[in-house]
């Protein structure tokens, strides 16, 4: 399953370091060749020695390594292979990622690299929870890094929680996953997902009920058939997908101006309810209660990113699909909202308060193209992503 693939390890330095041992023979097993770069930090869980006998391969440690360096450049080692693997991600390597920092050989190789990477995280609970880690692995996630784990569990240090690094074999599935040519490998593909908020002031905005949770499912289904997705989410109750450039914003403006700097994609899906209108008179001041009456919010409308998109004369997406939430009509709403907007297809869904598909874990599409409407029977949110993610493979080979 990984013949032919390469994979640069990268060891951190936590008690984990020796599963990384296995995670090296269960690579091997499937055919992976791995090179190993081994922390300073790493070097006092694992010896050198075992780490290259086992990957039967010369073992990197030192940036300053001169004779490494004619050899096979920092750079270059950072580039031959399909995939970086750090394994274990302490919380200070995670920080040196973060941070964009290069002092020694693992962070100048990560800085440096131009290939995916995936990061297996394993510390203590608390360093896990704390809310700098918490920071460094958004900003990684944002990044596009991949993150597998870490699981909950008993840690070497007594304390119970999540924190333990993935099994080696857990990590091998991750990694032949991500590995695995699928069907959207090579294209890009933008998601737009969540609500936004429209501030009234510093501490009051207008939103509406989206979850979220069919976007990142669709987004997470793209990712998974190897499509590279940039996915533009607004403030969403549910944690974006691993594995996807992950976008954050809070306004329809900002969305907008997010998915402008997003193009050129092969497609696009706009899943995001975006709010129709922003208060145009918004205070930077808290509003207060007055005698002198209730305050007065103007309105303006909010750009149609999803129209903006579809109508460009140059670059517009292969295929551009739309999203319609109605509560009444719906095939007839949505039917004249895919014409009036110009996209592709148009995904269209009942979300009047009796379906509980707004907020919920189903959802009951209608498919609506040129080659006419088709309903899809009442299924999980993830079910319906994965069904439109190949219908895009498709569209798209
Ligand atoms: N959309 C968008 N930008 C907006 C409004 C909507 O990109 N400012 C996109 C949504 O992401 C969705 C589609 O347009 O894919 C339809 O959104 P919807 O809210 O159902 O349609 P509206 O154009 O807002 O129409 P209405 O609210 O009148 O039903």
């Amino acid at each position: 399953m990984l013949a032919g693939k390469h994979i640069l390890l990268i060891i951190g330095g936590g008690i984990a370091a020796f599963k990384s041992l296995d995670l090296i023979r269960r690579l091997a097993e499937r055919g992976a060749t791995v090179t190993p770069v081994l922390t300073r930090a790493g070097e006092e869980f694992v010896t050198p020695l075992s780490v290259s006998a086992l990957a039967g391969r010369k073992i990197y440690r030192d940036l300053f390594d001169l004779g490494d360096e004619a050899e096979m450049g920092h750079i270059q080692l950072s580039r031959v292979a399909d995939l970086v693997v750090v394994a274990p991600a302490t919380a200070d390597l995670m920080a040196k990622m973060a941070g964009g920092l290069a002092n020694d050989l693992a962070s100048t190789l990560l800085l440096a690299t131009d290939t995916p990477v995936m990061i297996v995280p394993a510390m203590n609970v608390r360093m896990w929870e704390h809310a700098a880690t918490q920071r460094n692995l958004a900003t990684l996630r944002s990044d596009g890094v991949h993150v597998v784990g870490p699981n909950d569990g008993g840690m070497a240090c007594g304390e119970f929680g999540p924190g333990r690094m993935s099994e080696p074999l857990e990590v091998v599935a991750a990694i032949e996953a991500h590995l695995a040519d699928g069907p959207l490998k090579g294209r890009r593909i933008l998601v737009t997902s969540g609500p936004t908020h429209e501030p009234i002031d510093p501490v009051r905005y207008i939103a509406n009920r989206s979850s979220g949770a069919q976007g990142t499912a669709i987004a997470h289904a793209l990712a998974s058939l190897g499509a590279e997705v940039v996915f533009v989410t607004g403030p969403a109750d549910v944690a974006p997908p691993d594995g996807v450039q992950v976008v954050k914003v809070q306004t329809a403006l900002q969305m907008q101006q997010a998915v402008n700097a997003a193009l050129p994609v092969d497609a696009g899906v706009f899943a995001a309810a975006v709010a129709d209108w922003r208060v145009t008179c918004a205070s930077d001041r808290k509003l207060k209660k007055s005698k002198d009456g209730l305050p007065s919010l103007e309105f303006a409308e909010n750009p149609d990113i999803l129209k903006t998109v579809c109508q460009m004369k140059e670059g517009r997406p292969k295929l551009v699909i739309g999203f319609a939430a109605e509560t009444d009509d719906v095939v007839e709403n949505a039917t004249a909202k895919r014409l009036r907007k110009g996209c592709d297809w148009i995904v269209a869904n009942d979300v009047s308060p009796a379906t509980g598909i707004m907020g919920g874990s189903e959802n009951a599409v209608i498919l609506i193209s040129d080659e006419g409407t088709e309903s899809w029977p009442r299924m999980s949110k993830d079910q319906v992503a994965h069904q439109l993610a190949a219908r895009i493979a498709k569209a798209l080979a």
